[in-house]
């Protein structure tokens, strides 16, 4: 009978939880697979998954709560998507072209390769390899080669509070430690680390209570409009009348979060480090800088894609008629 690991992800501490079903994920040959307990629905990490690997897994709960998850997770067959090329890994997220670069791999011309082959043939572990393209993908969160253009409204909904929001609120914390920690110690030679400090606790409180109001409001409406248009079923008239309301509400505070981001870029000076930065100053900046990046695509799912989309749904005329005879 096959024998599967379980990883008992509830007894592992929490900053290791994820870099350890990673690891995991990481280590298993096409067709392998693996099973998480843990003692809440480990959704976030499916979402980070797919960000951060792609579609090259399968996740099959085999206990949905409500005490204990069970997830079986499963490395795809090289059919199904697995064995990606240099090429293919590029063209998922174009960053990942200066781990190649770096290490001489020609990623365009020798793009049909596969990692193992490369690995063959330059002499460098698998390991090695793996662990340079997951140092990229760890420093932002990437699309894994979703076409958000195609995906229905409440799996984007879904992805941006698991991918984008989770970001945030566990980043926060973290940032404003560091700066305060930047502001106090090297505020006196580097006046600018002060305010700094000042305007991301700013940003924290203001994209907290943001992000509530996406995850309370608007995007459960958002999420009734896509079940309308599925079911046929009307949807409540609410108190913020039609969906351009919340939304307009939402884009003003992207706009300030974008101007807050951009004044400390400038107080910064791009992120230039001062020759006696320390490494919590050299971590803070270049959590500064991974942040804005994090928010900007963040900002371009919800400003470009999620928002006309639930606008132009709303207008639909069978969800239009549900909307009137509510009223
Ligand atoms: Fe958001
Ligand atoms: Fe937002």
């Amino acid at each position: 009978m096959e024998t599967i690991d379980i990883l008992n992800v509830s007894v592992i501490e929490p900053r290791f939880k994820h870099p350890t079903i990673f690891l995991k994920f990481d280590s298993l040959l096409p067709g392998e697979s693996f099973i998480i307990h843990n003692d809440h629905d480990p959704k976030p990490l499916y979402y980070q998954l797919i960000a951060e690997r792609g579609q090259i897994f399968t996740w099959d709960y085999l206990e949905n709560g409500p005490e204990i998850w069970k997830v079986k997770i499963a490395r795809k067959n090289s059919g199904e998507g697995e064995e990606e090329t240099i090429g293919e890994i590029v063209t998922r997220d174009f960053r990942k072209a200066q781990v190649f670069k770096k290490l001489g791999i020609d990623f365009c011309c020798g793009g049909k390769k596969t990692l193992s082959e490369i690995s063959k043939k330059k002499g460098i572990s698998i390991e090695k390899l793996k662990a340079d393209l997951d140092s990229v993908s760890s420093a932002e969160i990437t699309s894994g080669g979703l076409d958000f253009d195609k995906v229905k409204l409440d799996f984007l909904s879904d992805y941006v509070i698991n991918a984008h929001h989770g970001y945030v609120r566990e980043n926060i914390p973290f940032i404003l430690e560091l700066a305060n920690k930047v502001a106090r110690v090297h505020g006196v030679n580097h006046p600018e680390v002060v305010k700094v400090a000042e305007v991301f606790s700013r940003i924290a409180k203001d994209l907290s209570l943001h992000m509530t109001k996406e995850e309370v409001i608007l995007f459960p409406y958002i999420k009734e409009l896509v079940n309308a248009e599925r079911t046929g079923i009307q949807v409540d008239l609410k108190s913020f009348g039609s969906v351009t309301s919340p939304i307009h509400v939402m884009e003003m505070e992207h706009e300030q979060a974008g101007e807050d981001l951009v004044e400390i870029r400038e107080l910064t000076s791009g992120y230039a480090l001062p020759v006696d930065a320390c490494n919590s100053y050299t971590i803070l900046y270049k959590k500064l800088e991974e942040f804005e990046n994090d928010l900007h695509k963040h900002v371009h799912l919800e400003n470009n894609i999620l928002f006309p989309k639930a606008i132009k749904l709303e207008k639909q005329s069978s969800i239009k008629a549900a909307l009137k005879s509510n009223k």
